[in-house]
């Protein structure tokens, strides 16, 4: 299968800085139009990677952390299954404008491949799906999930099949499970956005530091 990029205008794998990442996303919510996009692109990335969450989180009134949250669809998704405190951070300020309004308790404009601004062992379990991606946040930023995590908690994410390898994610989840910073529930392919030729690995780990 083809595990290309894909995006509004330009390739993603092109965009060298973090500056040009978040001004393609910033263009990208203009009109509302990433969301019209993955609603017509029937992008289930959101929607598999909470599901299989539910599988293990019964407690809904635990504090989650949805890294590169974009307008929202991870808490949208989440919502619904009945969760309700959520924080978001993303590059985005265009996108996160997007999000709607109340459902997330704090939003923030940072750069998740810099330390975080938030203390050890803030959030009950971390999100970050579709994130991981072309020229998007590399995988060192799961040292940063698991510092703000609290023990036992869940980190819940999706990994582009084209960079997985090549950007050293294989080898970063398994440097992690040797170090037992966490243990593997789920890894497996998911469908994320197959209407483009696009798949993601779909990880949920249990953090046991
Ligand atoms: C494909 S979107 C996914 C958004 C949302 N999680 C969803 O599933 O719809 C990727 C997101 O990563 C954000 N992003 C890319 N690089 C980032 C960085 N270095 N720091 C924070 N967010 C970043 C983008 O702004 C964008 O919102």
């Amino acid at each position: 299968m083809a595990q290309k990029d894909i995006g509004n205008k330009v390739p993603l794998h092109t965009l060298k800085k973090v500056e040009d990442v978040a001004a393609y996303y910033d263009e990208w919510a203009l009109n509302n139009k990433y969301d019209k996009d993955m609603e017509a692109w029937n992008y289930t990335g959101p929607k598999e990677t909470s599901e299989t969450f539910n599988k293990y989180q019964k407690n809904k009134n635990i504090e989650i952390f949805d890294a590169g949250c974009g307008t929202g669809l991870v808490a949208v998704e989440l919502k619904k299954m009945g969760y309700q405190n959520f924080y978001g951070a993303d590059i985005s300020q265009k996108l996160l404008d997007l999000a709607p309004q109340g459902l997330y308790k704090s939003l923030e404009r940072i750069d998740l491949n810099k330390k975080l601004i938030y203390e050890d062992d803030k959030f009950d379990s971390v999100f970050c799906v579709g994130t991981f991606t072309f020229g998007h946040v590399k995988p060192d930023a799961l040292d940063e999930f698991i510092r703000i995590t609290k023990n036992n908690g869940l980190i819940c994410f999706t990994i582009n099949v084209g960079v997985y390898k090549d950007y050293g994610f294989d080898k970063k989840i398994n440097n992690l499970i040797d170090n037992n910073k966490w243990k593997k529930l789920e890894f497996f392919k998911s469908n994320y956005l197959s209407s483009k030729d696009v798949n993601a690995w779909l990880g949920i780990y249990k953090v046991t530091k």
